[in-house]
């Protein structure tokens, strides 16, 4: 077993790998190194503790049958689990990190080791760290339970409205402050358990709700939400267990997470309070494994294009523009994409892309996929960065997105998208739709730019069609 000073030694290692991770993982060009940090602390941080000074020789085979189940659905999940599932399978992780958290916050209280001995202040802290820690880790196991339930489509998208709901979460509210007293007052564990389980259903059940009033278009923020409430629920458990490096990692994950919900309420142009509060999109977003393939009945004419027109405007164009977005995804285009952008930039047109904040089904998922086909990163532009220079575009090319490039959400209030930011697409000289319908996206609204009189739709799935742009374009 490794001594206590050494496994400090390790812990405060393993930390500054995390910070550095988290630095990495801010840019595209460092997030692979940053990636190796993570992946290199948290094995240092796992060795650390599962050989450090609290685990004995007897929990040491547990410890290491648990180990290797785990591991096996881990690689399990990477191996097979598609890049568009991806927001699911992070909600229901998070939904372990919560129940882990109760579970740990249970088997403290119970455990007379843990507890028996503790006396007067450092009895009550105790117990609140306990309470704490159940609180948050069961909003977080049944919120993420319910956000793998909508995102996986198994749940309907449609925020569930009760009547008074505010009233009925400050109700629960006050329940669990006053059962906190109960439970701090218990003079023995039976008494204590009694207030501990109540507390235990109305977080559970407050979870439930909690993201079952959240309308689909709202649930990127959920998830980031639900990481951030995951982190503290880790937290908490660090505090319970006395383990400093539980408690720092719980604090990133939780302040990261914090963070990541700022600045996608900030790029749907919602406030943070109005998402918790629930009952945006109340015509119902469509589940992200659906495609968000709501039908909505079409409001106009729309002129399609074919593939080698496509090929001739991008031929004759000066300056294009590139909008990827779910539909790419889904598709997997990406790298025929990084294909035609290289053959258009070899002939001499300027070619960038614009890339919005909640473009596909998680942060930063757009990045990942042209990172992925090696597009340079200079010419992969953030949304404030390229949105100016749709009027000098010759041609802005969406390929499998909807929401993103909306003009409704500037010009018409009464929109559910009303006042997201959005990629000026409209504003080219052309833009070219690639989709296969005229279906509806994630948030489920009509949009007017296919029916704009520069606007032609190019139907079909997206890597065929870019396929077939990019033979005529060789031709
Ligand atoms: P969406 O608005 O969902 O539009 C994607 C479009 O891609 C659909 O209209 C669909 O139309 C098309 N498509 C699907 N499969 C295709 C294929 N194989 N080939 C060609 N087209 C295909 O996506 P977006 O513009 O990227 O916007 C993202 C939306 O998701 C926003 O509403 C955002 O709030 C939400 N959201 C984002 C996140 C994060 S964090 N990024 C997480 C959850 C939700 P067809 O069916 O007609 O082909």
């Amino acid at each position: 077993m490794m001594p206590a000073t050494l496994s400090t030694v390790a812990y405060v290692g393993a930390t500054i790998l995390f910070i550095l991770s988290l630095g990495g993982l801010s840019n595209p060009e460092s997030s692979r190194r940053g990636n190796l940090y993570g992946m290199v602390g948290m094995a240092i941080a796992v060795l650390a503790t599962v050989f450090g000074p609290n685990v004995t020789t007897a929990g040491l085979p547990w410890i290491l049958g648990a180990m290797v189940i785990g591991a096996a659905i881990g690689l399990f999940a990477a191996r097979f689990v598609k890049m568009t599932q991806m927001p699911e399978l992070v909600a229901l992780m998070h939904s372990l990190v919560g129940l882990a958290a109760v579970l740990i916050g249970y088997a403290n209280y119970i455990d007379p080791a843990a507890t028996g001995h503790l006396q007067g202040a450092e009895k009550t802290n105790h117990e609140i760290e306990i309470y704490i820690g159940v609180l948050i880790g069961a909003v977080t196991f049944s919120g993420s339970v319910i956000a793998f339930g909508k995102l996986s489509g198994k749940i309907g998208g449609a925020p569930l409205l009760l009547p008074a709901r505010h009233w009925l979460n400050l109700t629960g509210l006050l329940a669990v402050l006053w059962f906190a007293r109960e439970f701090v007052h218990a003079t023995s564990m039976q008494q204590g358990m009694t207030p501990l389980i109540v507390m235990t259903v109305i977080a559970l059940l407050f979870g439930i709700h909690m993201v079952m009033a959240i309308g689909g278009a709202d649930m990127p923020v959920v998830v980031s939400m639900l990481n951030s409430y995951s982190g503290w629920a880790a937290a908490a458990t660090g505090f319970l267990l006395g383990n400093d490096l539980l408690i720092v990692t719980g604090a990133l994950v939780g302040s990261s997470g914090a963070i990541l919900s700022y600045i996608m309420c900030k790029a749907m142009n919602r406030h943070f309070v109005s998402v918790i509060a629930g009952g945006f999109g109340t015509g119902g977003g469509a589940p992200a494994s659906s495609g968000g393939a709501t039908a909505t009945a079409p409001a106009g004419e729309v002129v399609p294009i074919l593939a080698a027109e496509t090929a001739e405007l991008l031929r004759e164009a000066k300056n294009v523009i590139i909008v990827p977005g779910y539909g790419m995804a889904v598709a997997q285009a990406q790298h025929t994409v990084y294909e035609i952008t290289k053959h258009l930039r070899e002939k001499g047109v300027n070619v960038r892309f614009g890339i919005h904040p909640v473009a596909g089904r998680m942060p930063g998922h757009m990045n990942v996929l042209l990172a992925e086909a090696r597009v340079p990163y200079d010419i992969v532009m953030e949304m404030d960065e390229i949105n100016e220079d749709f009027p000098d575009t010759d041609v802005a090319m969406v390929i499998g997105a909807n929401d993103i490039v909306n003009p409704a959400a500037q010009d018409d209030p009464a929109s559910p998208i009303a006042g997201m930011p959005v990629l000026e697409v409209w504003k080219a000289k052309t833009s070219i739709v690639m989709k296969r319908s005229m279906a509806s996206g994630y948030a489920g609204v009509d949009n007017p730019l296919f029916y704009k009189d520069n606007n032609r739709m190019l139907f079909g799935d997206a890597k065929k069609m870019l396929d077939e742009v990019l033979a005529a374009l060789k031709a």
